[in-house]
């Protein structure tokens, strides 16, 4: 019976430290900074749990068809597995849905990084014609027929269901996507030697010091958020980030996006057009495409099959199943 009592007082002992000594809400992994969350849109459960519902929701669509999810589904690691998103009546849009893992981190949003802040894109997708073509106050009547979300608007910012409430709950739920736990994360973060194989390990001195793939997929998240072409083609049908600056230097020029489980977000590239690991690899041994913005970095350069095989292999070991099974 004491013993009993004894292991108990330890148990409960130990999930208060447990409870003190990690974050409430975002679990940072090892090896990541803490992410920059906005004064006036601190994280808090009610806001994610809010965020999360219309994620989800297909109420956020003109027909009720659609939901964020339609498009960045959780198992894909938040993307659809088609060449270019497919929006409401079946209608196509203009680029391929990126991975919303470690969005957090990102300066700015969209693939040729036009947007502010994750708040300001939760309307984009409500308005496009192809999207949800939807209005956002529209979104908010609906809601404000649903006791629920009048609950959870209440508890998270103290209003009725409105415009606020829906862009800065969504991009509470976003800021907590964080991907950090792949076997690549086992191995060099968490201290784990056996995380990786022999083939991954040599796949990732490919990756890190023999290839140029870290001067732009560098760092924690894989990606430095430069924005470049890669030499995908001689003439591009998105014209990329000019439509914002109207800078002939910015035609064709796309942020670089994260690697982080790439084997699951295939097709790849802003347009879908590119199907697998093994064509990327082609791709960038080629040395690309002659294009104006094309970076210099991108050179040929030759690689025997067994060393293609292990680079695709350690872009293997980037894929978090815990995130992908969220
Ligand atoms: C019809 C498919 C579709 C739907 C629905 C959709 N998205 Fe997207 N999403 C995309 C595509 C395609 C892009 C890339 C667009 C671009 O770069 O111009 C994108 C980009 C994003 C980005 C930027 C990511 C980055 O890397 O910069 C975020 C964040 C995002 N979507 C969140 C959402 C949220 C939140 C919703 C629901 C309110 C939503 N999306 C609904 C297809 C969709
Ligand atoms: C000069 C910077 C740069 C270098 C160096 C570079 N990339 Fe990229 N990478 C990009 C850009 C930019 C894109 C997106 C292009 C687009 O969407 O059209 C991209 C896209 C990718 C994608 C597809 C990502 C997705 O989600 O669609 C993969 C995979 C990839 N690169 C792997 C590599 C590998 C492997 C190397 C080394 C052999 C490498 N990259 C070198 C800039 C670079």
């Amino acid at each position: 019976m004491k013993k009993l009592f004894a292991l108990s007082l330890i148990f409960l002992l130990a999930i208060g430290i447990l409870s003190f000594s990690e974050d409430p809400i975002l679990k940072i992994p090892l090896g990541f900074p803490s992410p920059p969350i906005p004064e006036d849109n601190q994280l808090t459960n009610s806001r994610i749990a809010l965020g999360k519902k219309l994620f989800f929701d297909k109420v956020m669509s003109r027909d009720s068809t659609l939901s964020c999810a339609t498009c960045h589904k959780p198992e894909y690691a938040f993307t659809d597995r088609l060449e270019k998103a497919v929006g409401i009546r079946n209608q196509q849009v203009s680029r391929n849905a990126p991975t919303l893992a470690n969005v957090v981190y990102l300066d700015k949003l969209l693939l040729d990084a036009v947007n502010p802040s994750l708040e300001a894109q939760v309307m984009v997708p409500i308005h496009e014609k192809n999207e949800f073509d939807f209005h956002i106050i529209l979104v908010a009547e609906r809601m404000k027929k649903n006791p629920e979300y009048v609950k959870l608007c209440e508890d998270a910012y103290q209003s009725e269901p409105n415009p606020y409430a829906i862009t800065h709950s969504i991009a509470c739920y976003e800021r907590t996507l964080i991907s950090g736990n792949s076997a690549y994360d086992q191995f060099k973060y968490q201290g784990d030697s056996t995380a990786l194989n022999s083939e991954e390990r040599r796949g990732m001195s490919l990756f890190f010091n023999e290839l140029y793939c870290a001067s732009c997929h560098g760092g924690f998240n894989f990606s430095d958020q430069a924005l470049t072409n890669n030499g995908l083609y001689e003439s591009y049908a998105d014209s990329g980030r000019i439509r914002l600056t109207g800078l002939e230097t910015d035609r064709a020029v796309f942020r670089v996006p994260t690697l982080r489980n790439i084997a699951v977000t295939y097709p790849y590239m802003h347009d879908g057009g590119v199907e697998s690991l093994d064509e990327v690899i082609e791709h960038y041994m080629s040395g690309g495409k002659t294009h104006p913005n094309k970076s210099s970095i991108i050179q040929p350069f030759q690689l025997t099959k067994e060393k293609k095989e292990d680079l695709i292999a350690f872009l293997h070991s980037l894929t978090d199943s815990s995130f992908i099974s969220h």
